[in-house]
Formats: structure tokens, C-alpha cells, sequence
């Protein structure tokens, strides 16, 4: 079983090299949906230059060799030069039906799996989880989900900001209200007000800000009563951050926690090793590095910070721990981290370093995947009417209670309501930002994500429910079709090259760190279902045409399902 699309790509450059020589059996054949065919080659176009030839000759000359009888139906030169390519219904059906036995859907384990760290979520217990945070959240889950399913050993990184300066002013501000009132507030998710409250007296009090400033080079140098009061605040953070991740069913839990604190104890051999390989010397009393092609404005060479002139660590040095750590210890292939694009600039610093120091090489792919701004429909940062900034879990019971008014006529029962109303407002909400290039920003709006038609979370669950809800109707259990697949209609065949592409889909996914790559596949995959379930009755046709569409649609819903697992998306059973 193989995508189609690939076979057919195979097999035109296979044809393309016996017709013009070896050395074009590496181009790229071009092959596009076509409107005319299910597919077209392209590929004698591009080439006609090069080649000195006219593109319908050489397009001629594919065709001529290309001896796919057992694949094609029809193969065709059309217009300036296109190879028009139409499956056979048969082959196609015998390539679908495959999927009915295939647990795992076409998607096979990689062929050379890697260990892989992944950093994402990352949050700063001393400011509020905001909403940049639910998209290297659930974003860097889905890669982490993909990952794992074709078979990669994956270590989940949460790099919790959880030590600098503030932590100084944020224990003192803890020691005065009381540990009690302090434990509530943060447990409860109100950073921001604590935050807040302790940079207020910071400012105004010169007193607080002393003692604030003393407190931090206690807790620096190990001071066993700030570590303790420190601990307060990271454990009752971590609550925060850990109901957030159960209610979206994110998979990260404390044991993936490598918060900044972790790498303290490697920060001065990481300096020594630098200094002493040259790779960090001596600026104005910094340690710091200069990557080569790293200049500021007036093309003065950019320091990387790696010890600071009072002898402070900051977050440079310990990403560069980390960074030695994951492929040193860890032994990671391939390192990927879901962060803000403001911090391009840092990681492309990161990763040139890493690479003078030996640490990075040639065989380990080091990546920023970039995370866009979300903002409010003003198109500025999200924020409340009073101008704060969006606690992460009013967001989510918003997309709850939203999604509860939606389909509150459908289910009067408020316990069957609320649970579907939970999948349908959390798949909403992940869905809206999974469906987006992970780099662009994005317009958060509930009317948008909620709807259920268009590119959304629920159009895509509703069409598991509804396939769901065929197989009731039948009284047939959708893991026990046994009928082989038949292609008739139009619809069916739409249908089945869009299962067969579910593997590619998984791929690309996984190699450019873009879950909207599978988002999109899944609802091209639920619109094709969509299309089918109007034009093609299933328990109202004959027998024979009745069981391959039940054979269709169960693979159509096994597919679905298993995508939707992979975004970290419920499909509930009815909606
Ligand atoms: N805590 C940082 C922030 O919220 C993100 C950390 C990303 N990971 C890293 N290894 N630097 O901006």
C-alpha cells in the first residue's frame, strides 16, 4: 500500500530518465491533482528549456516509456505539455482495501528512527502562562504524538523559566502576604497578580527592593530557607500549569519537566569548556561568545552572553547547557524547539555556537520551529476588557461554556451535554491553532473556531459522529467490515486517494514540524466524507455496493479517528 501519488511519482521519473537519460532520474516529477484526471506531470515543462526540446515531446516521450498499464486507466500529453495520469478503479479499490486490514492505516514505523528532544510549553512560573503559551503547547504536543508513532524515541522538554532575578522580589512579596494566601493565589493561576503586586512594591519601596535584591544572591548561592520559600512558588505554579495541560489534554506531565533550574549545576564547566576551546573570551568583563555572521546594526560583531560581567548566569548560558546536554547526555539526533519568533535571533546565536563547540554537528538537526503571535480581534495581544492579559484557563472554560450553548438544543441531558460540549470546546480551541502554519499569526475568535462548517475542529468531529452514527444505524461494528472495497462513484474514488494519502500526510508532518500539515489532510479527508455521504446513500443501496461503502466508511472513520488522536482531539460519539 503507497500513496498513489508517490507511485505515480516513481514511476514518471522512472520513465522520464528512460526517455530523456539517467541523469534526470532524480528531477522532481511535478505530479499535481488534476481537474482533468486524478493527477498531472508537470515535469516536461520545467524541462523544455534545458532540454532544447518542446515540452509535448518530451511529454510524449514520458508517456512512451512509461508502461503503467497495471496502475493507469488512461495516460494522456494535454495542453502545452502536462502528462494527464487516471487510476484504475480497481487498482485503486485493491490499494484502499488494503487499509481495511492495516492497523496501522498506511502509516509505517520510519525507516531510521532517531531520539528526538522536543522543547515546547516552556512557561515562566514568574509571569502568567499567556496565550503564546497555549501554542508551543499544543503544537509541540502534536509533533511530540507524530513523532512517537513512527516510532522515534522522544524526550519531551518543558523548560520551565523557573530562576533569574525576579524570584528575589516574588519570595519576598510571598514572605509578606503569607505562605497560605500565596499557595491560593498561585495555585488558582494568578501570576500576574502576584507578579504584579510584587513589582509594585519593588518600585515604590526601596526597603522591599534591598531585600528583594539580598534574597537573590541567597537563593543563588544556595540558601536553604529562600530555596525552600523559591519551591513554594514553583510547586504551586506547576498545579496551575499541570490543570491547564489535563484539561487539553496535552501529554506533558512533571516527569518531562527540565525547568532552567536543572542545568544550574553544568552552567561554570559550560563556561570553562567555552573559554578554554576558545569559543568564548573576555569582552568588557563578560564571558561571550561572537558566531561568526552575527553583527548589530553598525556591523559591530553580536556577543552571545555566556557568563555575565558580575559573574550571573542568564537564560543564554543555560540554553547552551541544554543544548550540550540533550545531544551529550541525551544523545538527541534531532533537536526541535517551539518557541516564540521573537526568539529567532537567539537560536540561530544558540545553534552557531553549539556548532564551534562541537557540540552540534552535521548529523544533528538543530530547529527553531517558530510559533506566530496570537491577538485579539483587535489584532493586537490578547488581552480582557480591563486590558490584562487572558488567563490561559478562562480561555479554555470559555470555549467550553461556547461550545456547551452550541449544541445546548441537541442535548438536554446536562451530563451528556457537558461531555460533549468538553470535546467540542477543546477541540474548538486546538483545533483553531493547529489548523494555522505554525509561524503565522492568527485572529483568536471563538465565532470562527467554533463553527461547524469550514475548516474547524468540530466540522471534523462531527464527521466522525456522523460515520459513527451510520454504523449504529447498521448495527454493524465499524472494526468488523469484512467486504471488500468496490470504487463506483466519483465521491468513492475522491474518497479513497485521500485515505491512501494519510502516511505522506504523518510524514511531512513529522519531518517539518508542522501539525496544520495534518490538520489539513484531515479536513480534505472530512470534506471528501462529506461529499460521499451526499452523493452516495450507504444503507439504502444494494447489498454488495451497501458492503464496500460500509468497508469505505469504516476505514474513512478509522483514519479520521486516528488523525484526530494525533492533533490531541476528542471525537466524541454523537454530536
Ligand atoms: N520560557 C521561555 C519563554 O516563555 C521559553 C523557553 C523556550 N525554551 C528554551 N530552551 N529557551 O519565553
Amino acid at each position: 500500500m503507497a500513496d498513489p501519488r508517490e507511485v505515480l511519482a516513481a514511476r514518471v521519473s522512472a520513465a522520464l530518465a528512460a526517455a530523456v537519460g539517467a541523469e534526470y532520474a532524480h528531477e522532481d516529477p511535478v505530479i499535481r491533482p488534476s481537474t482533468f484526471a486524478d493527477f498531472q506531470s508537470n515535469v516536461a515543462l520545467g524541462l523544455a528549456k534545458r532540454l532544447g526540446r518542446p515540452p509535448r515531446e518530451i511529454a510524449a516521450a514520458i508517456v512512451a516509456n512509461l508502461g503503467a498499464d497495471d496502475i493507469c486507466a488512461s495516460v494522456e500529453v494535454s495542453g502545452p505539455g502536462f502528462v494527464n495520469l487516471r487510476l484504475r478503479d480497481d487498482w485503486l479499490a485493491a490499494q484502499a482495501d488494503t487499509l481495511r486490514t492495516d492497523p496501522r492505516l498506511g502509516v509505517p514505523v520510519a525507516s531510521h528512527t532517531r531520539t528526538v528532544v522536543v522543547d515546547y510549553s516552556s512557561p515562566n512560573v514568574a509571569k502568567e502562562m499567556h496565550v503564546g503559551h497555549l501554542r508551543t503547547t499544543v503544537v509541540g504536543d502534536v509533533v511530540v504524538r507524530v513523532l512517537e508513532h513512527l516510532g522515534h524515541k522522544v524526550v519531551r522538554a518543558n523548560h520551565l523559566g523557573d530562576w533569574g532575578t525576579q524570584f528575589g522580589m516574588l519570595i519576598e512579596h510571598l514572605v509578606e502576604v503569607g505562605e497560605e494566601t500565596a499557595r491560593r493565589q498561585l495555585s488558582a493561576g494568578d501570576i500576574n497578580a502576584f507578579y504584579q503586586a510584587a513589582r509594585a512594591k519593588f518600585d515604590s519601596d526601596p526597603a522591599f527592593a534591598e531585600r528583594s535584591r539580598r534574597r537573590v544572591v541567597a537563593l543563588q548561592s544556595g540558601d536553604e530557607p529562600s530555596l525552600r520559600l523559591w519551591r513554594i512558588l514553583i510547586e504551586d505554579s506547576k498545579q496551575y500549569y499541570n490543570t491547564i495541560y489535563r484539561r487539553l489534554g496535552v501529554t506533558l506531565t512533571d516527569a518531562d519537566l527540565a525547568p532552567e533550574s536543572f542545568y544550574n549545576p553544568m552552567l561554570a564547566e559550560v563556561c570553562d569548556e567555552l573559554q578554554q576551546s576558545g569559543v568564548a573570551v573576555i569582552s568588557d568583563g563578560a564571558l561571550c561568545a561572537f558566531p561568526a555572521g552575527f553583527t548589530s546594526r553598525d556591523g559591530e560583531p553580536l556577543p552571545m552572553i555566556v557568563r555575565k560581567s558580575d559573574g550571573g548566569y542568564g537564560y543564554g548560558t543555560t540554553d547552551l547547557a541544554a543544548i550540550r546536554y540533550r545531544i551529550c547526555e541525551l544523545g538527541a539526533t534531532r533537536l526541535i524547539y517551539f518557541v516564540a519568533a521573537e526568539q529567532s535571533l537567539h537560536f540561530q546565536m544558540l545553534f552557531a555556537v553549539a556548532r564551534q563547540a562541537g557540540w552540534l554537528t552535521d548529523q544533528i538537526s538543530a530547529e527553531h520551529a517558530v510559533i506566530g503571535l496570537v491577538s485579539g480581534t483587535d489584532r493586537k495581544r490578547l488581552r480582557t476588557r480591563s486590558g490584562e492579559s487572558v488567563k490561559l484557563i478562562t480561555l479554555i472554560d470559555e470555549a467550553v461554556d461556547r461550545a456547551e450553548r452550541v449544541i445546548a438544543d441537541r442535548y438536554p441531558d446536562p451530563a451528556v451535554r457537558h461531555e460533549i460540549a468538553q470535546a467540542v470546546g477543546i477541540g474548538a480551541l486546538k483545533y483553531g491553532d493547529l489548523s494555522v502554519a505554525r509561524a503565522s499569526g492568527y485572529v483568536f475568535d471563538f465565532d470562527r473556531m467554533l463553527a461547524l462548517t469550514g475548516d474547524t475542529g468540530p466540522y471534523l468531529q462531527y464527521a466522525a459522529a456522523r460515520l459513527r452514527s451510520i454504523f449504529r444505524r447498521a448495527q454493524v461494528d465499524p472494526d468488523l467490515v469484512s467486504a471488500p472495497l468496490g470504487l463506483t462513484a466519483r465521491a468513492e474514488r475522491a474518497l479513497a486517494l485521500l485515505l491512501l494519502r494519510f502516511g505522506s500526510a504523518v510524514r511531512q508532518t513529522s519531518d517539518s514540524a508542522e501539525p496544520h500539515l495534518l490538520a489539513g489532510y484531515l479536513f480534505e479527508l472530512a470534506s471528501a466524507f462529506t461529499t460521499f455521504y451526499e452523493e452516495c446513500p450507504v444503507l439504502k443501496a444494494t447489498a454488495q455496493v451497501r458492503d464496500s461503502r460500509l468497508t469505505l466508511c469504516a476505514i474513512t472513520l478509522r483514519v479520521l479517528t486516528a488523525g484526530l488522536d494525533l492533533l490531541g482531539i476528542p471525537a466524541p460519539d454523537r454530536m
